[in-house]
């Protein structure tokens, strides 16, 4: 019976990412949105984020770090956005978002799956 207990608490962690996505994204809501027809926060709109060009809502007035950065051609896939979220002015010095950064690996990949995937929120 113990050991049954300490398998279940070994799976809960793997069970609830789809929820830590959720509310690791919670406090990014205030400056972006998933919607793509939500418009006019602080932050860019991040849905399709995936595959899409670095500074690419172009309904955004980006930094000139992230300007450069889409004339360059850049594109988000799931280790850029991996290594932005670990330190987001490190990848990009003079980015105009003042996030710390997600220290957690597990945590940041919960989020890079909540972000890139639709079937997963
Ligand atoms: C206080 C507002 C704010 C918060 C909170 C915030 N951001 Fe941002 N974010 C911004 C702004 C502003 C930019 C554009 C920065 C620039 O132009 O340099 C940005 C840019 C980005 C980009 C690049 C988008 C693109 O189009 O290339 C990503 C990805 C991103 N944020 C993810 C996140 C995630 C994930 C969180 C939560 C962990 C978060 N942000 C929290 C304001 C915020």
């Amino acid at each position: 019976m113990k050991s049954l207990a300490c398998l279940l608490l070994l799976l809960i962690p793997v069970a609830a990412s789809a929820d830590d996505g959720a509310r690791l994204f919670t406090p990014c809501r205030a400056c972006h949105s998933l919607d793509p027809a939500d418009r006019g926060l602080p932050g860019p709109n991040l849905s399709g984020l995936i595959g899409r060009k670095v500074g690419g809502d172009a309904a955004f007035d980006y930094s000139p770090v992230l300007r450069k950065a889409n004339t360059d051609g850049l594109r988000w896939d799931a280790g850029k956005l991996d290594r932005f979220l670990a330190d987001p002015a490190e990848m990009f010095p003079g980015l105009w978002m003042s996030l710390r950064g997600v220290e957690d690996a597990a945590d940041r990949a919960a989020l890079v799956r909540f972000v890139s995937d639709p079937a997963s929120r």
